[in-house]
């Protein structure tokens, strides 16, 4: 093997490690089989309209990780995006998540702080959290039924196209509601996104003199060189691809659930007049639309005669779909264990990132947990 280090996948943890091994000064391989780096966060320009487009979901930045905010700034600047959402329910709108603003638009009221939260417990009061016995009981015990019914029981039947009586009470440990006006959707300290777009932040952590990228490469292809038999035990490998995938499923197979996209660009200005919009209503299909001018109002360059909207569904994956959010069933789990042994046997074998984990990671967790690999496995070695 022609490097020091050969990696799999291109994603933020990948990309991460990469950087940091060329840094150190070792000669860094790293493969993805898709046409593309940067993994689910690659964004591009929509040739129509010029509109930044997060081609697998929207992505926005956030974290509280000083080494992860610090390291990030290395290689992009972030606009002053603040993330905030809102939802039609009945053909109405509501401010997400639910907080104070949300609560005395669906009532009616004026209630304070105080008389809401009074208010919610009496309604959560119909059930116990400790004994619910499945999502409805749960959800209901949390925030009560008119709450629970309006915003969260078809959102996630939706979600997990399953309904909520046959889904797991543990699927859901809080239901967030707030006592305020205050709508922010992350509470992180810094937020925000790359001010020259998703696709120059990751090319700039590749671009390095010891980094050879190589697209349209599988790991397991057989018929080129960066392979897994011919790799391992010859060379150091990080992998960032599916876990299960790796012992060709010996264990059986992680479930995974995904999301279809549809994107359309419109003859208007402005579809929405915000980036994201819920639809918790079981007579419409999708879960959300985004439009993605509006995570730029800053870009002078934006038509104002089109906009660009994507409608998002739901449901599980199905080999050969891409995997985006774990299931974790009790099967999982116990799957999850026995891959864990199979990888202490692998030499010098590294499994990362959400797909050599099978955890849902946010990007600053991708890159903060691949920042740790560095420094406490890989630069020891
Ligand atoms: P990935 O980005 O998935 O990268 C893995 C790479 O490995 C892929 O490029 C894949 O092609 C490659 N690969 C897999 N198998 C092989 C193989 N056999 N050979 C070669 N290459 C292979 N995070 C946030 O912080 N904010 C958000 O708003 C946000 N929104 C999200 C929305 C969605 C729908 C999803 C799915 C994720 C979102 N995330 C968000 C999470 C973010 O995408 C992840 O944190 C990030 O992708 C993690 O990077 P990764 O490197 O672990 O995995
Ligand atoms: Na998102």
């Amino acid at each position: 093997m022609n490097c020091d280090l050969l990696v799999v996948g291109s994603g933020f943890f990948g990309l991460t490690i990469a950087e940091r091994a060329a840094d150190s000064g070792l000669k860094v391989v790293v493969i993805d089989r898709r046409p593309h780096i940067g993994g689910n966060a690659y964004s591009e320009a929509d040739p129509e309209t010029g509109i930044e487009v997060h081609q697998y979901g929207a992505h926005l930045f956030h974290t509280s990780n000083p080494a992860v905010w610090e390291y990030v700034n290395r290689f992009t600047t972030f606009t002053n995006y603040v993330h905030k959402v809102y939802t039609t329910h009945n053909g109405v709108v509501y401010p997400m998540p639910v907080n104070l603003g949300t609560i005395n638009q669906f009532f009616q009221a004026a209630y304070s702080p105080g008389e809401a939260r009074e208010l919610i417990a009496e309604q959560a009061g119909e059930f116990n959290v400790k004994d619910a016995k499945n999502f409805v009981e749960k959800g209901i015990a949390l925030v009560g039924r008119p709450l629970y019914e309006a915003f969260f029981r078809d959102y996630t039947a939706k979600q997990w196209q399953t309904d909520p009586e046959d889904l797991s009470a543990s699927i859901v440990s809080r239901l967030p509601v707030r006592y305020t006006y205050d709508n922010r959707y992350f509470n992180d300290k810094w937020e925000g996104l790359p001010t020259d777009g998703y696709t120059a932040w990751i090319e700039r952590m590749a671009d390095h003199p010891n980094i050879d990228v190589q697209l349209n490469v599988d790991f397991f292809d057989e018929s080129q060189p960066f392979n897994k038999k011919a790799a391992v035990g010859q060379v150091p490998i990080v992998y960032t691809g599916p876990v299960d995938r790796y012992f060709d499923y010996s264990e059986g197979e992680l479930s995974w659930r995904t999301l279809d996209f549809e994107k359309e660009v419109l003859p208007i200005g402005d579809f929405q007049g915000t980036p994201v919009m819920n639809y918790p209503d079981m007579d419409v299909p999708f879960t959300r639309i985004h439009e993605f001018r509006h995570f730029h109002p800053e870009r002078e360059s934006y038509p104002d005669d089109k906009t660009i909207i994507m409608r998002e569904f739901s449901r599980f994956a199905e080999r050969g779909d891409e995997p985006y959010y774990p299931v974790n069933t009790t099967a999982d789990r116990d799957g999850l264990l026995k891959y864990r042994e199979l990888q202490a046997d692998e030499k010098d074998v590294y499994f990362g990132g959400r797909l050599g984990t099978y955890q849902y990671l946010d990007m600053h967790m991708a890159i903060g947990s691949a920042l740790s690999m560095w420094n406490n496995k890989l630069d020891r070695r």
